[in-house]
């Protein structure tokens, strides 16, 4: 096999998801997504962020084959989630953001259903292990009515995993999830990813993603505005922020300092602000020896960096 050959095909045994040109329109002529073109990478922890009735939702149900595409294309494995919909499904594990429980069933009951409902035997050991996993093998008797909102979502995961599924989707997971649990879930994640699943998650809790993800995809108004690896994006877009709190306060810059971009005095005069961007050279050297030789001088110096959430609210708010 020649090189070439080899990379391609390491190229697309990579892609677990491929999407192409795919669009929805529904049924009263809104449209949610618009040419859609996007891989998942095996084994990636893939999170799409957007606000909402962003899209998410709808691009997560076309793919699990619940919502029909008005054009394009969709392969799972290399398989059309439309023709071969038997096979893309069962590689899939989803975990929907409406709770959609039976009220009456047990927990023990709802997770074993769902093993059922994909056509795999009964295995005690691998319900006992996911229930307990999230929390909830103390909780395996009660009926899911019994149950708080964020034990419900839970169950949920619980089902999805039923199917020891190679793509895990999450639309939500952690919504009405307290901290402690939500870090439990993401244990939870990780464990499943060392393992080698694929996760696709959506989430408002941007902190997650930004701990979380391997990759950024950011949608707005039914298209896709960015994919990019999670540290490259904050490298790219992030900012950092050097504060230093003067001994007096300011009110104008001194003529030393006028020239230098980025740099500002809060509403108070109290602290002069440098900001730049991290993925440029920053000049701190020349500023500080600016400084030094102006009448300027301070008692305190701290650095701020922004958050994957400042970045994406700039990258929403510039589409709205
Ligand atoms: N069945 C439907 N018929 C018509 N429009 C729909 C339908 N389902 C969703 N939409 C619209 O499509 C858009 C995208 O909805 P979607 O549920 O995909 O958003 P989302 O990004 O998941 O939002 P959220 O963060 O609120 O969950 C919204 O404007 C929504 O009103
Ligand atoms: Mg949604």
């Amino acid at each position: 096999m020649t090189k070439l050959k080899k990379v391609l095909q390491y190229t697309t045994m990579n892609n677990i998801i491929t999407i192409q040109n795919l669009t929805k329109a529904y049924d009263n002529g809104f449209v949610a997504l618009k040419d859609i073109n996007f891989t998942i990478t095996r084994g990636e922890i893939f999170a799409l962020l957007g606000q909402n009735g962003a899209g998410k939702t709808t691009l997560i149900s076309i793919i699990c084959g619940l919502v029909r595409p008005s054009t394009g294309t969709v392969t799972v494995n290399d398989d059309d989630i439309i023709k071969d919909y038997r096979k893309t499904r069962s590689y899939i594990g989803l975990v929907p953001q409406e709770i959609t429980l039976d009220p009456f069933l047990t927990v023990t009951q709802t997770v074993a259903y769902a093993r059922g409902f994909y056509g795999r035997p009964r295995d005690e050991k691998l319900i006992e292990e996911v229930l307990t996993d999230l929390s909830l093998w103390d909780k395996k008797d009660n009926k899911i009515q019994e149950l708080s909102g964020g034990m419900k979502r839970r169950v949920l995961i619980a089902k999805a995993l039923m199917n020891e599924p190679e793509i895990l989707f999450l639309d939500e997971p952690t919504a009405g999830v307290d901290v402690e649990l939500r870090k439990g879930m993401w244990d939870m994640v990780t464990k499943l990813k060392n393992r080698g699943t694929t996760i696709i998650l959506t989430t408002h809790y941007i902190e997650e993603a930004q701990e979380m993800a391997d990759r950024i995809g950011v949608i707005a108004d039914g298209e896709i505005k960015i994919i990019e690896e999670k540290d490259a994006l904050m490298n790219r877009l992030g900012t950092k922020k050097i504060i230093l709190t003067l001994t007096k306060n300011c009110d104008t810059l001194p003529p030393e300092l006028v020239d230098f971009s980025g740099l500002s005095l809060s509403d108070d005069g109290h602290n002069l602000i440098y900001s730049y961007k991290k993925s440029e050279h920053t000049g701190i050297t020349t500023l500080l020896t600016a400084i030094k030789g102006s009448s300027i001088t301070f008692t305190d110096i701290q650095t701020e960096e922004s958050s994957l959430e400042d970045i994406f609210v700039s990258l929403t708010q510039k589409h709205e």
